[in-house]
């Protein structure tokens, strides 16, 4: 991490106690990659460019690949930059997501990206587990050509809400309603993980769009890694926040132009939501969708 100057500021929520330490030496991107992420999977199948700034992973009849971030952060703003795999992408999984260490009570906040035959749209795939439940998946086709250029995604995560933004747009909101008795992952510390798999069984149009291995490699491209987050180390929390910051992620909402881009976005791009899937719940949505 950056050096520091200034005197910690100690501030406490639900018990927790945060260190705050400002003014944050803005990191350079060169070290985006190498000091923040560990390979995990398929090492011959990830590639690094020679500044650290980017960082690509294929999938090979071999194997897959994955990245995971050496630190567990609880709440951020964190940031990457992805450009999808071109051409034809039909079965291919690519993620950026995080998630606490597995087991039945975990918590994790996804995005999926689903592969199509070339010229035909990705879908979005979004999914959120609190406390191990799961089953919140929102779908979304992008306004643009994920797989020219690099697009920001990114969790803003605070202990009011998770918001998943795509360059800066709000696509999902989700609340914590923890007042109502629904859990929310705000205890739990997450890596940031990063991934390309094999998933043609379900990806594209339901699995019925088969990987065509005979395109392999496929590779997606990963950049600019920004976790405006706080670190967790041991019984406490470091949090790096900008210089001059007020800690604007780490209270804020969505503003009133925000949740109209959101209902832009929600109007004319999202193609999936549990939220009205009433044949999957028969006997009632889950209880966050009726809060809003
Ligand atoms: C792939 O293209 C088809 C046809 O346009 C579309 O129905 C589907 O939603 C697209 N995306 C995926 C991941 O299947």
């Amino acid at each position: 991490m950056a050096s520091f100057t200034s005197t910690p500021k100690l501030i406490s929520i639900f018990g927790a106690l945060i260190v705050c330490l400002s003014p944050y030496i803005t990191p350079s991107f060169a070290d985006s990659f190498d000091k923040k992420v560990d390979l995990i999977w398929g090492h011959d199948n990830s590639k690094m460019d020679d500044t650290g700034t980017q960082l690509s992973l294929s999938l090979d009849t071999m194997s897959g690949s994955a990245f995971q971030s050496k630190d567990a952060y609880l709440f951020g703003r964190i940031d990457m930059q992805i450009k999808l795999v071109q051409g034809n992408s039909a079965g291919t999984v690519s993620t950026y997501y995080i998630a606490s260490p597995g087991g039945p009570l975990h918590d994790e906040v996804d995005f999926e990206f689903l592969g199509n035959i070339s010229g035909q749209p990705y879908i979005l795939h979004t999914n959120l587990f609190a406390h191990g439940q799961g089953d919140r998946e929102q779908q979304f086709y992008l306004w643009f050509d994920p797989t020219a250029d690099f697009h920001t995604y990114t969790f803003l995560w605070n202990p009011r809400h998770i918001a998943f933004l795509v360059d800066d747009i709000p696509i999902r909101d989700f609340k914590n309603h923890e007042d109502k008795g629904l859990f929310f992952p705000n205890s739990q510390p997450m890596n940031v993980y990063c991934s390309i798999w094999d998933g043609d069984g379900w990806a594209t149009r339901g699995g019925l769009v088969k990987t065509d291995w005979t395109q392999s490699p496929f590779t997606v491209h990963y950049q600019n890694f920004n976790p405006q987050a706080c670190v967790s180390q041991k019984a406490s929390l470091v949090c790096n926040l900008p210089e001059g910051s007020d800690y604007t992620w780490f209270g804020q909402m969505l503003a009133e132009t925000d949740l109209e881009k959101m209902k832009w976005v929600r109007e004319n791009y999202m193609i999936y939501d549990y939220c009205t899937d009433v044949k999957r719940f028969p006997n009632g949505v889950p209880p966050e969708c009726l809060l809003g």
